[in-house]
């Protein structure tokens, strides 16, 4: 446990940021302290990334393995340069595409940035938010910020400070409450230290959009149970985004699944656990007659809002108290990859398959 410090929060516009309010955050993480802000995907936890004792307090108030390693926030290109050596032409391609933007750049680092942000690798990850609030900090605070995303390891993103609080409260020296985040997922991270490429983890960025600028880039999701330090790339723990409760995501065609729901659900009941279901906002009425919790994450066909209400929905469920959690797989259409990488982690690769 770590000793509890006083928690300030300070309300911030989010479109035009008070310069006295981004003055106060950025003295903070000019003297190694620990700032929650929002970007456009989720809340960050900041600190510089060129001081190694703060990135440790990062470890340290979300509980993260040492195995892990954080994304280095940066505001201006030639912070890129100034974190990163032998810069590929890809990801300048992909810089004037996407940032600022919920794209996270794998390059080889310089020395200058701390092992622990790196957690020991050669490799640096960076990305230029699109939000004001982020950019202005990094801006006034004059370092790239390090910055994972504010939850507790393991719990699910925050997009809202309350959901920062919620986990971090007494851990961290400020939160900036910039509302709620629009994107509501993080960012895509894609390794430019290999050949082909690899898309590490599905984000904001669409694949088929980044293969627009990167047709070689390859993605294969691993999902892998057990210890991170055994895992071939960080990041591909399964149980990241892990609820409270039991979470299992049902596919198969949209009746068929949506009727499997109602089968593992009744079924549980009947076993005397409460549920809850993650519904599409088309499925709500298909579930009304049975006794279960039900959030809605918005209509299957419109994957943006989904997305941006993905995190609190999972903590909004996990909230009622239920046992069991079931979501309909959202597909793998654009952004419904992203969504789906997320629930199939939340769900520690518990997928049935209606009909199977
Ligand atoms: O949208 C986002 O990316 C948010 C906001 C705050 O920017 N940040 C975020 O950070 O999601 P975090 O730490 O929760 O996830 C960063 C991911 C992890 O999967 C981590 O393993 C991976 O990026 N990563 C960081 N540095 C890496 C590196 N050098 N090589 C490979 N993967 C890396
Ligand atoms: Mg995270």
């Amino acid at each position: 446990m770590t000793d509890r410090i006083q928690t300030r929060v300070l309300t911030v516009d989010p479109a035009v940021p008070e310069p006295q309010i981004i003055a106060e955050a950025a003295a903070v993480i000019r003297a190694g302290g620990l700032v929650a802000f929002p970007t456009e995907t989720v809340y960050g936890l900041g600190a510089s990334a060129l001081d190694e004792q703060a990135v440790a307090r990062i470890f340290h108030a979300k509980e993260r393995p040492a195995t892990d390693p954080i994304i280095a926030h940066i505001a201006d290109l030639c912070q890129l340069d100034v974190l990163a050596r032998d810069v590929p032409p890809a990801a300048h391609a992909l810089a004037r595409r996407f940032w600022p933007g919920p794209l996270t750049l794998v390059v080889l680092r310089r020395p200058i940035v701390p092992a622990n942000l790196s957690a020991g690798r050669a490799t640096v990850a960076v990305r230029m938010p699109a939000h004001p609030v982020a950019l202005a900090l990094i801006a006034a605070s004059g370092v790239p910020i390090a910055a994972p995303s504010a939850n507790r390891f393991s719990r699910p993103s925050p997009t809202t400070a309350a959901h920062v609080l919620d986990d971090l409260n007494g851990r961290i020296d400020l939160v900036l409450d910039g509302g709620a985040t629009h994107i509501g997922v993080e960012s895509s991270v894609v390794d430019l230290t290999v050949d082909p490429p690899v898309l590490l983890r599905p984000g904001g960025v669409t694949i088929t959009a980044l293969r627009e600028v990167l047709p070689e880039l390859t993605f294969a999701p691993r999902y892998l149970a057990g210890d991170e330090e055994a895992l071939p790339a960080p990041g591909m723990l399964l149980r990241h985004y892990a609820p409270n409760a039991t979470l299992t995501v049902v596919a198969g065609d949209h009746a068929a699944a949506l009727e499997r729901i109602r089968a593992e659900a009744q079924a549980a009941i009947n076993a005397g656990l409460r549920v809850g279901v993650l519904a599409f906002d088309e499925d709500a009425p298909a579930l009304a007659d049975l006794p279960v919790r039900i959030v809605q994450l918005g209509p299957a066909a419109n994957p943006e809002v989904v997305a941006q209400r993905l995190f609190a929905a999972l903590r909004a469920i996990e909230q009622t108290g239920v046992d069991l959690i079931l979501a309909r797989d959202p597909g793998q259409e654009g952004l419904s990859l992203t969504i789906r990488d997320r629930l199939v982690r939340a769900a520690e690769g518990r997928i049935i398959v209606a009909g199977q």
